[in-house]
């Protein structure tokens, strides 16, 4: 490997600089981590897996005019992005009850939602991403009102894409996560930032509801590596499911 200087190293990630300032590298790991890395663990060849789908869901969603990171991917688990500083507010988006959701607000998980619902958390991990409001995000300052409405209405426009793919192939998208980030050569513009996979996104298959996500690890229900594998296969991206 080539000695490239590492910039961050999260739970699942690692970000590296390239000759282009404006250029780094996001290497994906197999480490998997839940409940804010109180449960540790790793899923098989979940980095390669993870870096096919990201850069496939990354590249639809562009070829629909959503400014994205993502550049290109270079190698099993690398591909370049555009640096950004990331805008410390997490979106979830939910299209039916789930997790957090129906643990919340103690409904039963798998209630299909009238409308798509759009939360925001406060990326700290200190603080175990709390849950928020705009309100929060105007008086701390951690996007402008203009942000805000742009990154709501691009999550919902997100929503529509990824809902309809994902239904091509039998799956329900039923939340995910999303980050923003300012881009390091113009901060006046943001593009959608991070990673989209199953580490990210709750994904069940349409005709048994099997969970194809991060849950079978968080929840230990056996078979992630195969899970995440499947999803990636009816994506097109390996020829066999396991
Ligand atoms: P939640 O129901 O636990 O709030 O999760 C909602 C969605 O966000 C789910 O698809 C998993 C994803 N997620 C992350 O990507 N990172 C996280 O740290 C958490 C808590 C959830």
């Amino acid at each position: 490997m080539i000695d490239r200087q590492k910039l961050y190293e999260g739970k699942a990630k690692v970000l590296f600089a390239t000759d282009d300032p404006h250029v780094l590298i996001q290497y994906f790991k197999d480490d998997a981590t839940a409940f804010n890395g109180v449960k540790k663990g790793a899923i098989h060849d979940k980095g390669v897996i993870n870096n096919r789908i990201t850069e496939r869901l990354m590249t639809i969603l562009e070829a629909v005019g959503i400014p994205v990171h993502f550049l290109e991917r270079i190698s099993e688990r690398e591909q370049k992005i555009r640096r950004v500083d990331i805008v410390p507010v997490e979106l979830v988006v939910r299209n039916r009850v789930a997790g957090s959701m129906a643990k919340r607000l103690g409904r039963e998980e798998g209630e299909i939602l009238p409308r798509p619902v759009v939360e925001f958390y406060y990326k700290s991990d200190p603080l175990d991403d709390p849950l928020i409001t705009l309100d929060h995000i105007a008086v701390f300052g951690w996007a402008s009102a203009a942000e805000v409405a742009w990154i709501q209405q691009t999550a919902l426009r997100i929503n529509d894409v990824l809902r309809g793919y994902f239904a091509s192939i039998g799956i329900h998208l039923v939340d995910y996560k999303l980050e923003f980030g300012r881009l390091s050569e113009d901060p006046r513009k943001l593009v959608l930032a991070d990673e989209i996979s199953p580490d990210t996104c709750r994904l069940w298959d349409m005709k048994t509801g099997k969970k194809l996500d991060k849950d079978r690890f968080r929840r230990d229900l056996g078979e992630v590596s195969e899970a995440y594998h499947e999803v990636a296969f009816r994506m097109g991206l390996f020829t066999t499911s396991s």
